[in-house]
């Protein structure tokens, strides 16, 4: 049991090594390991004190996540910390890497801490649906106050090591190996005779306006509730004594584990990192990058090559003209110069950036070193095939071709060249630089080293990779089409626009489909519908309330008026009544009876269209398990990373229950609610689509 936490006594100090790789989480075994080596040492005649350590890469990663809705074994980690605290002997910490959740509630057990200058400290509980369940809401605000405190539990944020000797979390930062820097603290203070200091012990901190505190933390949460519930818990420390602080704490945490969001957010958890293990690509070796060419300076190149140079890729950008590749290197150094303001980037990188690693050309012949290639020119199969062409002739050989298009046959793309088998998609999402996801998109045939390569350009872009199939729109275009779809129908049916942007911002989308629409400009889905419109099938159902919106000239946000009217300069506006009569007007024409639809109705609806449309996507091998649907849309289009994606959504429905909603709605419109057999089948029997991700 005790092989977890190793012992080893210097002098009058024991040291506790804790040893779980790969990141020390604290299971079972580790707790019971940590009780049993404390026992052991103030058992031990002549020692003085008990410096606690992490082995390898960091202190303590947290609780065991994976042990999160099983029953809990003892010794439980509340009980842990408080009987570490109560040590007769001095218990110091030295703490290195990430000491996080249940970690930090470790070490603000102990009576003092020092930390490495490069560690990071946090109380991240709220990512995972949940609050810090050890005391972290109890001591922490004891040592930075109230404020502080919740600052840092309802964002869950890293706090460097640093900032957390200001906020007063540790007691001393020092650059050296962990345990030698723990052995000097210890006996430093050893040798001043230092008392034994429990947080607990400290007066309680000073209120604020709770009310205020606890709205403000909801108004950022969007929806999820944990961040509330911290600063109930955190109000606890104030007005209660620290024994029932603390049980107050323990309630709210396992109220908060019986949720839908902890399981929404730890399915997200383990889902984001499933992504990229693909056992196709286990031993396949990616191709080292030395230089990356982007093809096309546009918003979306221009952001492509600005998540490149940040992630420390020299970068060849290919524009057609010079004014339009100086207006390239424009757009780079402005997102460049928002890094810098925002604290991300250091001015001397920003500068060493675009003068030594960025160059802008007009002759794809300085695509030549390239060892991969991006291309996000216009949005056309006849342009992008010239483009690969082109490309093939002035790259090497080994070079990989990649391209940004996000609905096109990436199949008839990399046909246009002879290397087909070294060309793949690299969907990314705008703002390029900031958005996570990247989708990549694997034609028949592709090499499984230049697959890998996608992926390991995307991890050292810090991007979430997904891998989809060739179809139109990929994993998450597909999707959206599908939500669009049934929010169009909504408002055939009787909800108005902004009804169902407000029923979608309440399930937990930064914005509605109709902002949304507004935001992207209606001229672009108007164009589609024209396109679409020759090869429609008749029975599909269509509204054209936006694109009487388009022939007036009203194209959204870039002309100041569309589902909204936009106030000069402002993002946001106020509903245009004026859409409302279209609609009406469509309805009449229509024969159709409007109804009333509750904010539930619409958002099971829209739900239940994404997730049929995912289940299609499953099933045709476009997304290889139902939790790369739900990446892409938590990590590209918004979806609320506390219900963990539409396909773990499903499941916390019940999968029948969803089919169950389609089967209605078919009856109304058999066209575009035909079940998918993927959901069928799991309904049948009762599954989930958790169970296909293993
Ligand atoms: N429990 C179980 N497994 C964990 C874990 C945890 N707390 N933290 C990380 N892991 C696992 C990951 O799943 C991953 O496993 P695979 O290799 O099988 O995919 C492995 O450890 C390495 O993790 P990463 O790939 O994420 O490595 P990284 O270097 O990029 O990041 C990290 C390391 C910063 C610790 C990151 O993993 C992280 O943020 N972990 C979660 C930390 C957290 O939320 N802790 C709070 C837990 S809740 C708690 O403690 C409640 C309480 O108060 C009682």
């Amino acid at each position: 049991m005790t092989d977890k936490v190793g012992y080893r006594r210097v002098g009058d100090i024991a040291v506790l090594r804790i040893a779980n790789p790969p990141v020390n989480a604290l299971g079972q075994a580790v707790r019971a390991g940590l009780l049993e080596r404390l026992e052991q040492a103030e058992g031990e005649e002549g020692l003085r004190a008990v410096l606690l350590v992490g082995d390898g890469r960091v202190f303590i990663a947290g609780a065991d996540i994976k042990e999160f809705g099983k029953t809990p074994l003892e010794p439980h980690l509340p009980d842990l910390c408080n009987r570490i605290e109560a040590s007769p002997l001095l218990v110091v910490v030295s703490l290195h890497g990430v000491s996080l959740g249940g970690g930090l509630e470790v070490a603000l057990a102990a009576h003092y801490r020092v930390a490495h200058p490069q560690a990071r400290v946090g109380l991240p509980e709220v990512h995972l649906g949940l609050i810090p369940g050890a005391g972290g809401t109890q001591r922490l605000p004891r040592l930075t106050g109230v404020d502080a405190a919740i600052e840092a539990i309802t964002s869950g944020r890293h706090i460097a090591a640093p900032e957390a000797l200001k906020m007063g979390i540790i007691d001393a930062v020092e650059e050296g190996n962990p345990e030698e820097v723990g052995l000097a603290f210890t006996r430093r203070l050893l040798a001043v005779e230092a008392p034994r200091r429990p947080v607990s012990d400290m007066p309680a901190p000073v209120p604020v306006d709770w009310e205020q505190a606890e709205a403000a933390a909801l108004k950022r949460a969007r929806g999820q509730i944990a961040p509330g519930a911290a600063v109930r818990a955190i109000r606890a420390s104030v007005e209660q004594t620290f024994p029932d602080g603390l049980r107050t704490e323990r309630r709210i945490f396992r109220e908060l584990m019986e949720t839908e969001q902890r399981q929404g957010m730890i399915h997200t958890f383990f889902s984001q990192r499933a992504t990229s293990a693909l056992p196709e690509l286990d031993g396949v070796s990616a191709r080292p990058l030395r230089r990356v060419g982007v093809v096309g300076g546009g918003t979306m190149g221009a952001g492509i090559a600005t998540a490149l140079l940040l992630a420390d890729l020299p970068v060849v950008v290919i524009e057609q003209t010079g004014d339009a590749a100086e207006a390239a290197v424009a757009r780079i150094a402005a997102a460049l110069d928002g890094a810098v303001a925002r604290g991300k980037l250091a001015q001397q990188m920003r500068d060493r950036m675009l003068d030594g690693m960025l160059t802008a050309a007009t002759d794809m012949a300085a695509l030549a070193g390239a060892d991969l290639v991006i291309e996000a020119v216009f949005e056309d199969m006849d342009v992008k095939r010239r483009v690969f062409a082109a490309l093939d002739t002035v790259c090497g050989p080994e070079a990989i071709l990649t391209t940004n298009t996000s609905y096109l046959d990436v199949g008839e793309i990399a046909a246009a060249t002879r290397r087909p088998d070294r060309v793949i998609g690299l969907h990314f999402f705008s703002p390029a630089h900031v958005m996570k996801l990247l989708e990549i998109v694997v034609p028949e045939g592709a090499a499984p080293d230049v697959v890998a390569t996608g992926f390991a350009l995307g991890k050292q872009l810090g991007k979430v990779c997904v891998r989809a199939g060739v179809c139109e729109g990929f994993i998450g275009n597909r999707v959206l089409t599908a939500y669009r779809t049934a929010a169009d129908h909504l408002v055939l049916d009787g909800a108005t626009p902004f009804e169902v942007d407000a029923a979608m911002t309440g399930f937990g989308f930064p914005m509605g489909p109709f902002a949304m629409a507004d935001l992207a400009g209606l001229d672009i889905g108007w164009a589609m519908r024209k396109r679409r419109a020759a090869t429609r099938d008749p029975r599909e159902r269509v509204g054209r309330y936006a694109d009487r919106l388009c022939e007036a000239g009203h194209f959204g946000q870039k002309t100041g008026t569309g589902f909204y009217v936009y106030a000069k300069g402002q993002r946001s506006g106020v509903p245009n009544e004026e859409v409302l009569d279209l609609i009406a007007a469509e309805r009449r024409a229509r024969g159709i009876s409007p109804r009333l639809f509750t904010a539930s109705d619409i958002q099971r609806r829209i739900l239940a269209a994404m997730v049929n449309e995912g289940a299609r996507i499953v099933e045709e091998g476009i997304a290889r398990r139902p939790l790369d649907v739900d990446m892409v849309m938590v990590f590209g289009y918004g979806f609320p990373r506390y219900w963990g994606g539409p396909m773990k959504w499903a499941d916390l429905q019940g999968p029948g229950d969803v089919l169950a909603d389609i089967l209605r709605l078919a009856k109304e419109d058999d066209y575009f609610w035909q079940p998918a057999a993927l959901l069928e089948e799991i309904a049948s029997r009762s599954g989930t689509f958790a169970a296909l991700n293993a």
